[in-house]
């Protein structure tokens, strides 16, 4: 199918989501949460979600999981997602997903699974004793991009493989059914946080997983956390260059740099351009500072947020509702398709 053909009759809506599985990075926040934010006032209806039937792909002790679930929810409202603007809901909420997620996996081939990069990295070595939901993942979410004809889809580089696939299975079931009834969706990868790495291994991503806490920037870490642990970032010991050029073979100065950029709203080369010749003692706590002052009103907001559960759960029951408004009518029509009796 064209690109024409694939968006011409589509509203232009975003979907995303994140899931409920320990706390949240700074690689969550430039990656993913900030981004979402700047979309809402654009042109398009934005649903965000909690993507809890995702998180239980690994096992979540269930109090956690709760306690996960809102901290996303509160992460999303203290970052400036507003509940009316946008549909912000919980994904088990909406049972459509988990149908519509049946329907492509029987689309999905077991081929396009097992070129899934995530699920080889997280499974390694014992891919025998993952759970069938880690291995069918992807066409879940599928299912929650496709559920409501989303458009354009705002991830980290970490998630392009998986909306590829997302296009594939469209693609698929169109051809199939001879339908032009799903969108060949878009995925949205700009500027210079899409892949925040690591803070003591620039060749690794920052992730909630990792080992040593050191690693990574959690959005709840208070102030003097934060700072230490930019502080103690790995780094090497030239000063940082003219040009961005000079950052080539240096992953973890380029890091700190593309933080610094994400962080304040410039390009990489803004950034160089102003601290060109500056050395880490010099740029690592104006980094710090900066993350401080962007991070710790959001991490307040959370707190203020998370002392009021039922709130967050209200917001979430009602985005739900929303949600179904929009899904419940595609999963029909879904199932018309097919030739599911109803
Ligand atoms: P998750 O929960 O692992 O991550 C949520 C979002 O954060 C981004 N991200 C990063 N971006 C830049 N640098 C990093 N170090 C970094 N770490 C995480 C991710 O790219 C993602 O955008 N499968 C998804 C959740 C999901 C989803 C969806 C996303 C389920 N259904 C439908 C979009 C549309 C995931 O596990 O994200």
């Amino acid at each position: 199918m064209t690109e024409a053909a694939s968006h011409s009759q589509f509203t232009p809506r975003v979907f995303s989501g994140i899931k409920p599985s320990g706390g949240l990075t700074l690689g969550n926040y430039l990656g993913a949460i900030k981004r979402f934010v700047a979309m809402q006032g654009e042109a398009y209806e934005t649903l965000y979600c909690v993507v809890d039937l995702h998180a239980i792909t690994v096992w979540q002790d269930p109090a956690e999981l709760r306690t996960a679930t809102r901290e996303v929810a509160a992460s999303y409202l203290a970052s400036g997602i507003d509940p009316e603007k946008s549909i912000l809901f919980n994904q088990s909420q909406v049972s459509q997903h988990a149908e519509l997620g049946w329907i492509f996996n029987c689309v999905a081939r077991v081929g396009w699974m097992n070129r899934m990069t995530q699920f080889k990295e997280k499974a390694g070595k014992n891919a025998e004793k993952q759970s069938l939901g880690l291995y069918a993942y992807p066409s879940l979410m599928a299912a929650d991009i496709l559920l409501y004809h989303a458009t354009h889809v705002p991830v980290g580089e970490d998630q392009k493989q998986h909306v590829e696939l997302t296009r594939d299975i469209a693609a698929k079931f169109n051809h199939d059914y001879k339908t032009e009834f799903f969108p060949l969706t878009n995925p949205v990868i700009e500027g210079p946080a899409m892949r925040v790495m690591n803070l003591r291994d620039g060749t690794k991503k920052m992730s909630k997983s990792g080992e040593s806490d050191m690693e990574r920037i959690n959005m709840l870490d208070d102030a003097d956390t934060i700072a230490k642990k930019f502080r103690k970032a790995r780094t090497d010991p030239a000063p940082l260059p003219e040009s961005l050029d000079g950052l080539k073979d240096r992953p973890e100065a380029r890091n700190l740099v593309d933080i610094y950029a994400a962080l304040s709203d410039q390009s990489p080369e803004a950034v160089i351009t102003e601290y060109a010749g500056a050395g880490w003692g010099q740029f690592k706590p104006a980094l710090a500072d900066l993350a401080v002052a962007k991070l710790a009103p959001i991490s307040s907001e959370m707190q203020r947020l998370l002392d009021d559960p039922a709130e967050i759960d209200r917001i979430l029951a009602r985005g739900s509702e929303r949600a179904r408004a929009i899904a419940a009518p595609i999963l029909e029509r879904t199932y018309d398709i097919v030739g599911l009796v109803r």
